[in-house]
Formats: C-alpha cells, sequence, structure tokens
C-alpha cells in the first residue's frame, strides 16, 4: 500500500508536507515521516506534542476513489488498524475513544488526523496523519498533559521500542483492513471498531456543534456517526465532537 516513503529529520508538520506533495501529483501511498515536527497539529486545532527520535509522526497520501461523505469511515478504519498494530507490539489494554483516539487505562497514547481535499463531492485525495507516542517519556510531556497522556514506553514500564516495528505493524493491519473495506464494504470495519471501544455503552455528555448532549453511546451507524441513546429513548447520530466526558 505504500509507494514512496519520504523521511525527514525536522518538518513544522508532516501533514503540511504531504498536502503538498499530494497537490503536486505524489501517488496514493506515498508516506511521509519524520523525526520531528516544530508544529504538529491535532483535531480541533490543538497541538502535538512531537521531539525528536520519540515518536512516530507520519502522514500517507491517499486518493481513495470514494464520495466525501466516506471520510469517516477511512478514519475509524485507521483507528482500528492502529489499535491492532499497537496491540500486537505490546500486549496492553488498547482501546479506541470515538472517533479516534487510542487511549491506555484513560490515557491518550495515538492520534488520528484525517484531512481531505474534495472536487465535485468526491475526495480528490486524503492526507492520513498518525501521531503515535512510542518513546516518551513524563519529561517530554508539558505538566498539564501528564494526567491525560501516555505512551508505549510508559505503559510498558519503561523499556523503548522499536518505532519501524510499529510502523510495519501498522502497515500492514492498514492494508488489510482497507482490503476488506473496499471489497465488503464498511460493515465489518464497523464491527470490529465496537469491540475495540471504550466509549460505548457507558454515559457520556458530549460538546457538539449543535450543543451538548448527554445519553448513552450505543453503536456506529452505516455513516460513521456515533448513535447516542438519549434520555426518552431517541437515538441521535453525533458527527462530531469537541469533547467527550462523563456526566
Ligand atoms: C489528534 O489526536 O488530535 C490527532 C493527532 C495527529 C498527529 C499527527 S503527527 C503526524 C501528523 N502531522 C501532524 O501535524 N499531525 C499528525
Amino acid at each position: 500500500i505504500v509507494s514512496s516513503i519520504k523521511l525527514f529529520e525536522s518538518v513544522d508538520s508532516t501533514q503540511n508536507i504531504a498536502h503538498r506533495l499530494a497537490e503536486e501529483g505524489a501517488p496514493s501511498g506515498t508516506l511521509v515521516i519524520a523525526e520531528q515536527q516544530t508544529s504538529g497539529r491535532g483535531r480541533m486545532g490543538r497541538q502535538w506534542v512531537s521531539p525528536s527520535g520519540k515518536g512516530i509522526y507520519m502522514s500517507m497520501v491517499l486518493r481513495p476513489d470514494l464520495p466525501l461523505q466516506f471520510a469517516p469511515q477511512l478514519t475509524l478504519l485507521t483507528a482500528v488498524a492502529l489499535c491492532r498494530a499497537l496491540k500486537e507490539i505490546a500486549p496492553l489494554p488498547i482501546g479506541i475513544k470515538w472517533p479516534n483516539d487510542l487511549l491506555i487505562e484513560g490515557k491518550k497514547i495515538s492520534g488520528i488526523l484525517l484531512e481531505s481535499a474534495a472536487e465535485d463531492e468526491r475526495l480528490r485525495h486524503v492526507i492520513m496523519g498518525i501521531g503515535i507516542s512510542v518513546n516518551l517519556t513524563e519529561d517530554d510531556y508539558p505538566e498539564e498533559l501528564l494526567p491525560i497522556a501516555t505512551s508505549l514506553r510508559i505503559a510498558s514500564g519503561g523499556e523503548p521500542l522499536d518505532r519501524a516495528a510499529v510502523i510495519a505493524s501498522f502497515m500492514k493491519q492498514f492494508e488489510h483492513l482497507y482490503a476488506v473495506y473496499i471489497s465488503q464494504g464498511f460493515s465489518p470495519i464497523q464491527t470490529l471498531w465496537e469491540a475495540l471501544s471504550v466509549t460505548l455503552h457507558k454515559p457520556t455528555k458530549l460538546m457538539t456543534p449543535q450543543g451538548v448532549v448527554e445519553g448513552i453511546p450505543v453503536a456506529l451507524n452505516d455513516s460513521g456517526a456515533l448513535l447516542v441513546r438519549l434520555g426518552d429513548g431517541r437515538e441521535m447520530p453525533i458527527f462530531s465532537a469537541e469533547s467527550m466526558r462523563p456526566p
């Protein structure tokens, strides 16, 4: 699935490099990897801590022949692939918090940022950005992140892990699941996501663009939205939320 790998010592954000390469015509599967990012970014305009040599910071150009509304499904597929890959590398209780954060015991270990460019309601290209906190130690995080962030190294007892093995494992999982998705559609991915989720069946309060929603997430729907059961029994599809936490 990888067509070429571009390795950088330091970049502002691998997302920016991958977007530029895509605009210049880079083929699907072009993978940008950096040792360090000076302005790594997360969802909702947040920053992504990217110290040199400690984490995995990568962005891949994808050119799926799909309508724009399928982008959320790709995000969920990426989360499943990443979760399975990390569990293969380190036998830890890693779960997916909707839509695509990976957590170990409530602390974030990895994040996914899918940015897409569309034309006539079809995806022109997608930049799949992945940050994995592999070998960061407590000293690498600003104090305010310590209660909510961890790394594979911290969570597995302190020994550094091989970042190349993590990337290889992810690519293997992603390639497999992508083939399943193209041949069988979203339904098998949905089932896998639900089984790995730490979000479902727990009372939750979500800050959505439409306001605060309180209820119990019960499933994903066919488009990848989170179905939340409200107090009156209705199920509301949530497409994006700023934050979610126990009420
Ligand atoms: C999130 O959890 O909010 C998403 C984090 C995504 C971080 C990765 S690191 C590689 C790529 N380049 C970036 O600037 N961001 C993504």
